[in-house]
């Protein structure tokens, strides 16, 4: 076994890092406050190549693997969440399922200009009354001749608004539950496909969330991704996936969260000493560091059993649930190593504490996770 990474990962670590400290680090804190989208940050992540770090080249990617793409979701996510949240819907949950069940065809229309970074991606699974319960969905597409009708809603969806490319679910056979489920994709512009209520958020601010509609939405079946029926497992396959680029996303708000504890550790003096040389906050340092390196490697790992071809469901969840817990407990801890100071919008801990809150909430929740595993275990 080897805890080494390859020059090639290295090599996207240092640009990411560099391009996150100059490009997207300085307007974190304003974004956050406005709850702006800033369409010329995922631009620049298009020119660098970020876009599209899973793809093969024919396909408009750089043909690296998974474990480099979460390397940039964390590195996006150690200065701001939202930017980290943006990359990993587009790669995970809007690229993954076309790259895997698509046509040519469609791989050529959609996966390459999201790859490219010249259209953004975005997925719509969740709807006002199916959560957790992903299969109870409402959405219906109905067959007319070569199109289908989409009727419904999808809520809470990642990137809306702002994306061009959308991956949904929708009944073509209602009666059939989630064996009647299809996944289609849909175009920003296509009539009587519209964007509903904006959410204003606890964190992931900068990120948008919208509600999606479909009023007689028709599509070609040019549009449907796999076969009708096989909705329900592209969904569930492409979150096994996406819960790792939110593993991912945790590690780096805990890893930011983390940094910026040590630094204020070190400079802080209370009673004649760094506070960080005091018990009290140093074991606490200590904490924090081992749970983000465990985080990390369950992260890395299913990654790279990904990369490798092997089973990646379980690992997933493991990874997005117990870094989704520790980015939680790692930045309430980083609020009172600061103290008051960490209540206050001077310093970036509040909005990393505010914005890791999510990753125990979305692609299923940390016990949709725990179901998520202990089915896998009884199944073994
Ligand atoms: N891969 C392939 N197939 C799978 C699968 C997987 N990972 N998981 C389930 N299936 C298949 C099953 O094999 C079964 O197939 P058959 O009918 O052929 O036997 C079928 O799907 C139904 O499986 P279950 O009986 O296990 O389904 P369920 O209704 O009990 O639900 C669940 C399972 C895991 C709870 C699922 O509903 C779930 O994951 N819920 C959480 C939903 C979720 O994560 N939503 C996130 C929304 S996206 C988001 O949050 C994005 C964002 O904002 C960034």
């Amino acid at each position: 076994m080897f805890f080494k990474l390859s020059d090639e990962q290295e090599m996207i670590r240092k640009m990411v890092r560099d391009f996150a400290e100059n490009e997207v680090a300085p307007t974190a804190a304003e974004r956050d406050e406005e709850e702006r989208f800033d369409r010329e940050i995922f631009d620049q992540m298009g020119e660098l190549g970020l876009t599209g770090i899973p793809w093969p080249e024919e396909y408009g990617g750089i043909g690296a693997d998974y474990l480099s793409y979460c390397i940039a979701v964390e590195e996006l996510s150690r200065v701001c969440a939202s930017t980290g949240v943006t990359l990993s819907a587009h790669t995970s949950l809007a690229g993954w399922p076309i790259y895997k069940f698509g046509t040519e065809e469609q791989k050529q229309r959609f996966l390459r200009p999201l790859a490219e970074g010249t259209k953004l991606g975005a997925y719509g699974l969740t709807e006002p009354g199916s959560g957790s319960d992903a299969a109870n969905m409402k959405t219906t597409a109905v067959k007319e001749g070569d199109d289908y009708i989409l009727n419904g809603s999808k809520i809470f969806i990642t990137n809306a608004g702002e994306a061009e490319i959308y991956v949904v679910f929708a009944l073509t056979e209602p009666e059939q539950k989630h064996k009647g489920c299809t996944a289609f994709i849909i175009e920003k512009n296509t009539p009587g496909f519209f964007m509903g209520k904006k959410e204003s958020k606890l964190g992931i601010r900068s990120s948008p969330t919208l509600e999606i509609i479909f009023d007689n939405c028709r599509v070609s079946k040019e549009n449907r991704l796999g076969e009708e029926g096989d909705g329900f497992k592209i969904a569930m396959m492409t979150l096994d996936g996406g819960r790792n680029g939110i593993a991912a996303q945790a590690v780096g708000i805990a890893q930011g969260a983390l940094d910026a504890s040590v630094n204020y550790a070190k400079d802080r003096k209370q009673f004649g000493k760094p506070i960080g040389v005091q018990q009290g906050i140093a074991f606490k340092l200590a904490d924090m560091a081992t749970k983000v390196e465990a985080s990390r490697l369950l992260t890395y790992q299913a990654a790279w059993r990904e990369s490798e071809g092997l089973s990646y469901g379980k690992e997933s969840a493991m990874s997005k649930l117990f870094a989704g817990d520790t980015a939680m407990e790692v930045t309430v801890e980083a609020v009172q190593v600061f103290g008051g100071y960490g209540y206050t919008k001077e310093y970036p801990v509040e909005r990393f504490m505010r914005d890791a809150k999510i990753t125990q909430i979305y692609e299923g929740t940390n016990e949709i996770q725990r179901l998520v595993i202990s089915k896998m275990l009884l199944k073994d």
